[in-house]
C-alpha cells in the first residue's frame, strides 16, 4: 500500500511507544515505524506481551499493527524512508563529568542525529520528542545541517506530556499539544506537517505553535510546576503530623480556590518516576549554567524537599518500631513509582528498600506489575534479605510492619481483617500514600501511620 506520509520514530520506550500507536491507529493514511536498538522490546512489541504496561495500550496496537504501525530494528533503512522523525531515547541524568547529578547526558541523542544524517538521502523534519535541555534542537540542527549538501534537516520540539498510567488517555484528549520550530518560512511549513498529524483527533485550538526555546523550556517549567505542588503539599504535610491538623483536609480546603486548584496536592512519600527528578535537575543545571544560582537553588529544594520526605518517613517507621527493624519483616505493598504502571524508574519504594536494608531488616515487596523491574533494581543488594511475593496476603505473613508505597487500587481493598491475623504483633501499618482507612485499620488492632494526618497507635 502507498503510504501518504512516513513517519519513524527512534526509541520504542514508554514515550515512544504509546505515542506513535496512538498516531497510527488516529492517521491511517501515515505509515509509522517504530524503531529501537534493543531487539527485545521491539520482539516484544509484536507480542500479546507488550514491554509496558499501559491501560488501553494493548488495543491501541492491537488497532494498527501490521497496517500502518510497524516495529523494527533496522535503524538505518527506517530513517531513508520517513519523511518526519520523531527522536525519543532515553535522555537520563548525567553520572559522569562535568554536570554529573544534574545536566542532562545527551550521548544517545547525539549519536542518534549523526545516524540520521549519515543515512538520510532526502530532506527530513526531525522532532525531539525526548525531554531536552533547552537550545539542543539547535545543536541538533547543527549537527544534522553540517556536511549536509543535498538535504536539509529542519528540527522541531515536540515535548510529551502524557503521564505513565494514563499515557493513553492523555494522548487521544490532551490538554494540550505543543510544536516549537524555527520562525522561518521553512520552519513553519515543517511545523505544520506535524500539526496536521495531530489535527486528525485533536482539536486546532489545543495545538499550540511557539518557538522552538519555548517549546523546550515549557516542557521543563511543566514538570517543576508539578513536582513543586507536591514538594508543596509534603512539606505541609510535615507540618500538619507536629500540629495535629490534617494534609487532606488542608489540600482540600486550598485546592476548592479555583487560582490554586485542586490537583496534584496529594501528600505522599515523595514523587518518583523517570522525568520529575531529572527535569528539575535539568532545569537547576541551565540555571547556574547561564548564570542565575538564586533561580537554581528555588527549584533545586524541590527536589531536596522530595528526598527529605522520604528519609523522614523511614525515620518515623524506625522510631515507631521501638528504635530498630533488625531482623524484623516488613512488607512494602507496592513498588512501581505510582498506580497502573509497571515502571519503577526513581520510584520512592527503592530509596525505602535501601534504607530499610541498611537497617538490617528483611524486606518483602509485592507489587501487581512491577515485580520484574523491582527484582532487577534490587540485584546489587544481599538477597538474603529480600522476598519478592506476588501476592499481597502472603507477603504480610510473618510481617512486623506493612508499608504502602504505591497507591495501587488493588491495596483499598484487601481483608486486612485477614492480614492482621497473619502478622507478628504489635502489627504497624505505614500509610506513605494515604489511601487506607486509619479508623478501620485501628479498629482491627493496627498501628497507623499516614502521611500528614494523625495516625492512630495502640501502644
Ligand atoms: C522518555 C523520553 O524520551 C525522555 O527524554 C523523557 O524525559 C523520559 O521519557 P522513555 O520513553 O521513558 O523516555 O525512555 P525509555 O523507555 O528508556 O525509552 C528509550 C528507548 O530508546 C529505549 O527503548 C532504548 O533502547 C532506545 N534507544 C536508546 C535507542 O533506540 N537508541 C539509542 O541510541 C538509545
Ligand atoms: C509526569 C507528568 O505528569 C507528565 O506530564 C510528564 O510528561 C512526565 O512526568 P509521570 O511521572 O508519568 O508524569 O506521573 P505523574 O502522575 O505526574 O506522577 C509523578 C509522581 O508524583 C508519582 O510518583 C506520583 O505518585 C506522585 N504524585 C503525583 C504525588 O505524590 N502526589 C500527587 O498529588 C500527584
Amino acid at each position: 500500500m502507498e503510504f501518504a506520509k512516513k513517519v519513524l520514530c527512534i526509541g520504542a520506550g514508554y514515550v515512544g511507544g504509546p505515542t506513535m500507536a496512538v498516531i497510527a491507529s488516529k492517521c491511517s493514511e501515515v505509515k509509522v515505524v517504530v524503531a529501537d536498538i534493543n531487539a527485545k522490546r521491539i520482539a516484544d512489541w509484536q507480542t500479546d506481551n507488550l514491554p509496558i504496561y499501559e491501560p488501553g495500550l494493548d488495543e491501541v496496537v492491537k488497532s494498527a499493527i501490521g497496517r500502518n504501525l510497524f516495529f523494527t530494528t533496522d535503524v538505518a533503512s527506517a530513517i531513508a524512508e520517513a519523511d518526519i522523525i520523531f527522536v525519543s531515547v532515553n535522555t537520563p541524568t548525567k553520572t559522569f563529568g562535568i554536570g554529573a547529578g544534574k545536566a542532562s547526558d545527551l550521548q544517545y541523542w547525539e549519536k542518534t542525529a549523526r545516524q540520521i544524517r549519515e543515512c538520510s538521502h532526502s530532506d527530513k523534519i526531525v522532532v525531539e520528542k525526548s525531554t531536552l535541555p533547552v537550545r539542543t534542537a539547535e545543536a541538533m540542527e547543527r549537527i544534522l545541517n553540517a556536511n549536509a549538501e543535498h538535504v536539509h534537516f529542519d528540527v522541531l520540539s515536540n515535548p510529551e506530556f502524557l503521564a505513565e498510567g494514563t499515557a493513553i488517555k492523555d494522548l487521544l484528549n490532551p490538554d494540550r499539544v505543543l510544536i516549537g520550530g524555527p520562525e522561518t518560512a521553512r520552519g513553519r511549513a515543517a511545523v505544520e506537517e506535524v500539526v496536521s498529524l495531530y489535527a486528525h483527533w485533536v482539536p486546532r485550538e489545543r495545538i499550540l505553535t511557539t518557538n522552538v526555546w519555548s517549546s523546550e523550556l515549557s516542557k521543563l517549567t511543566a514538570n517543576a510546576f508539578l513536582a513543586q505542588r507536591i514538594s508543596s503539599i509534603n512539606s505541609i504535610a510535615a507540618l500538619c503530623e507536629e500540629t495535629g491538623a490534617n494534609v487532606d483536609e488542608v489540600a482540600h480546603a486550598i485546592g476548592m480556590d479555583k487560582r490554586i486548584g485542586p490537583k496534584f496536592l496529594h501528600a505522599s512519600i515523595g514523587f518518583g518516576g523517570s522525568c520529575f527528578q531529572k527535569d528539575i535537575l535539568n532545569l537547576v543545571y541551565l540555571c547556574e549554567h547561564f548564570g542565575l544560582p538564586e533561580v537554581a537553588a528555588y527549584w533545586e529544594q524541590v527536589v531536596s524537599m522530595n528526598t527529605h520526605q522520604r528519609t523522614r518517613f523511614v525515620s518515623n517507621m524506625i522510631s515507631k518500631m521501638f528504635n530498630t527493624i533488625v531482623g524484623k519483616r516488613i512488607a512494602l505493598f507496592g513498588f512501581a513509582f505510582k498506580a497502573d504502571t509497571g515502571d519503577t524508574r526513581e520510584t520512592p519504594a527503592l530509596y525505602v528498600t535501601r534504607e530499610l536494608i541498611e537497617e538490617r531488616a528483611h524486606v518483602v515487596v509485592t507489587d501487581p506489575k512491577a515485580l520484574d523491574n523491582a527484582r532487577r533494581d534490587l540485584a546489587d543488594l544481599p538477597q538474603d534479605l529480600i522476598t519478592y511475593e506476588p501476592d499481597p496476603y502472603k507477603a504480610a505473613e510473618g510481617a512486623h510492619a506493612i508499608a504502602i508505597m504505591t497507591e495501587w487500587k488493588l491495596y483499598r481493598e484487601l481483608d486486612y481483617r485477614r492480614i492482621y491475623a497473619s502478622m507478628e504483633k504489635p502489627a504497624f501499618l505505614f500509610d506513605g500514600r494515604n489511601i487506607l482507612d486509619v479508623n478501620a485499620l485501628y479498629d482491627i488492632g493496627f498501628s497507623v501511620y499516614p502521611i500528614g494526618r494523625p495516625g492512630k497507635s495502640r501502644l
